[in-house]
């Protein structure tokens, strides 16, 4: 059976870096046969969690009118999880984190957990600050995510860039998320 490669997208550049990287993420893990899919968050409806009772058992999803339950499933049932957000001030977009949040509601259901023990994630971000690395303010959390659903991390991207679709113009950096894509794929497999 074929891998299943499930993208969740947080930028609302179309053609910004991270779009553009998870593209050739998804390019790559095609190429080793994978079937992809990508949920471009910020032209979908995804509200932020509503409030929640304490007993994570008992918890209903107040605004599950809309799509985050959704693209949970779709992301629960994919073999690689690919999490894609720019650093935006210290952590992940908004659009990235309110799908996240949303876990919340769901947080003891089998369709969740199971799903997402032993998934592959992969992450991939773009920072614009010209002085420092910024990336681990949407990597770390990211390998927390993993850890706390018992998922793989199988690796991640991150890429100095500010401007619309630089990385289009940086040496190497699209065939380097092709790359990773296609070794993530072959890295599920097993080969
Ligand atoms: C709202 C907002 C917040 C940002 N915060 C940071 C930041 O905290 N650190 C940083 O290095 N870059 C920050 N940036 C720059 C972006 O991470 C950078 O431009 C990135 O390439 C955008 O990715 P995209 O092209 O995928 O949208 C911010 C940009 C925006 C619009």
């Amino acid at each position: 059976m074929a891998i299943t490669v499930v993208a969740l997208c947080g930028s609302p550049r179309r053609g910004g870096n991270t779009d553009l990287m998870t593209d050739a993420f998804l390019e790559g893990a095609r190429s080793e046969g994978a079937e992809v899919e990508k949920f471009f968050l910020d032209e979908m409806n995804i509200r932020p969690i509503g409030p929640v009772g304490d007993d994570f058992a008992m918890r209903d999803d107040i605004r599950s009118d809309d799509d985050a339950r959704m693209v949970l499933e779709r992301m629960a049932a994919a073999n690689i999880v690919v999490y894609a957000s720019p650093v935006y001030w210290q952590g992940v977009s908004a659009q990235l984190k309110c799908l996240i949040d949303r876990q919340s509601a769901y947080y003891m259901a089998p369709w969740l957990r199971e799903g997402m023990e032993g998934c592959g994630i992969f992450a991939i971000t773009a920072y614009g600050a010209p002085t420092e690395d910024q990336s681990h303010w949407v990597l770390d959390p990211i390998k927390v995510w993993a850890r706390n659903f018992k998922a793989r991390y199988l690796g991640d991207m991150a890429v100095n860039a500010a401007r619309l679709g630089q990385v289009a113009e940086m040496d190497g950096v699209l065939e380097e998320a092709r790359e990773k894509g296609a070794a993530a794929v072959r890295a599920m497999r097993g080969d």
